[in-house]
């Protein structure tokens, strides 16, 4: 029996009481953790006392790491990255709507966010339910998504175009623009069967999706647009206040999030891993 809570939010996500992810967790424990993240797709969990090195072990139990090949490490653990803004950058990691690693084959799982510095307030991220938002949609809508196919890339993102670096603040921030310039685009069904829930969810995003396969900008542009409209409505989103000792753990898969960018002259920065996923359809 393990005596851990599973909260649900009004919105998307469970808040996750009675664990502490830095000590032994039983294996009960861990199959109620596995349970609400199936369900969920989205664990936040709060007054956590966590080490770099607890937060890799967590990890490790979900799957294996995924070391991102853009971020900057956190100094002696290249296992993970390190999602910071300083006081004088004015751009932030993550400030629009996006899921991370839709430009991958075999996209990433999720990643598990430790606050590690956090601004006097603001700094808050957002997440939203791309199951749900999918459900909601008018059947002919859902009739025209079913067996499209979406081209995802990271060249406009973490390449030498990326609009990012017209800013000049994120240089220091991401790396490896030439393997970024190289990676081939990947496709991906626009709706998939989620692979923990089963659920069929929206997998398109605006930061990676360059657009549906075999259709002109302009088509892409008049199906996605109004998608990423309707995906972003209230009762789709969850808006999770950071406090010392938070974490939250999403599924890539089944969520976007937005880190909002609202504490300009503070500091803020967070410890990611990203644990890999599996073939998705
Ligand atoms: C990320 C990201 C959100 C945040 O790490 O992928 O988008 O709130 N971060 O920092
Ligand atoms: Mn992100």
């Amino acid at each position: 029996m393990s005596a851990i809570t599973v909260t649900p939010c009004n919105g998307p996500g469970a808040e996750i009481g009675n664990v502490e992810l830095a000590a032994e967790l039983s294996d009960d424990d861990f199959a109620v953790l596995q349970q609400a993240f199936a369900d969920h797709g989205l664990l936040f969990f709060r007054d956590q006392d966590i080490s770099p090195e607890k937060h890799i072990e967590f990890a490790e139990r979900w799957g294996e790491i995924n070391v991102n090949r853009f971020f900057t490490p956190v100094e002696g653990y290249p296992q993970i990255a390190l999602v910071s803004k300083e006081p004088e950058d004015t751009t932030n990691i993550g400030g629009g709507w996006h899921t991370d690693h839709s430009y991958d084959e075999i996209p990433a799982l999720g990643s598990i966010l430790v606050a590690r510095e956090l601004p006097e307030s603001g700094g808050d991220t957002m997440f939203a339910d791309m199951a749900a938002a999918y459900e909601a949609l008018p059947d002919d809508t859902k009739e025209k998504l079913d067996g499209l196919e979406a081209v995802h890339s990271a060249k406009h993102i973490f390449g030498h175009q990326s609009a990012y670096k017209e800013d000049g603040d994120l240089n220091d921030r991401f790396g490896n623009e030439d393997a970024a310039d190289t990676l081939d685009d990947v496709t991906h069904p626009v709706v998939i069967t989620h692979p923990l829930s089963g659920k069929k969810t929206l997998y398109v995003n605006g930061a990676f999706t360059v657009g549906i396969k075999g259709w002109t900008p302009k088509e892409s542009a008049e199906l996605l647009m109004p998608l990423y409209q309707h995906a972003i409505q209230d009762e789709f989103v969850t808006r999770f206040q950071w406090k010392p000792g938070s974490i939250a753990f999403w599924d890539n898969r089944a969520t976007w999030h937005y880190a909002l960018n609202d504490y300009q002259g503070q500091k803020r920065t967070m410890h990611r891993i990203t644990v890999e996923g599996c073939v998705i359809h």
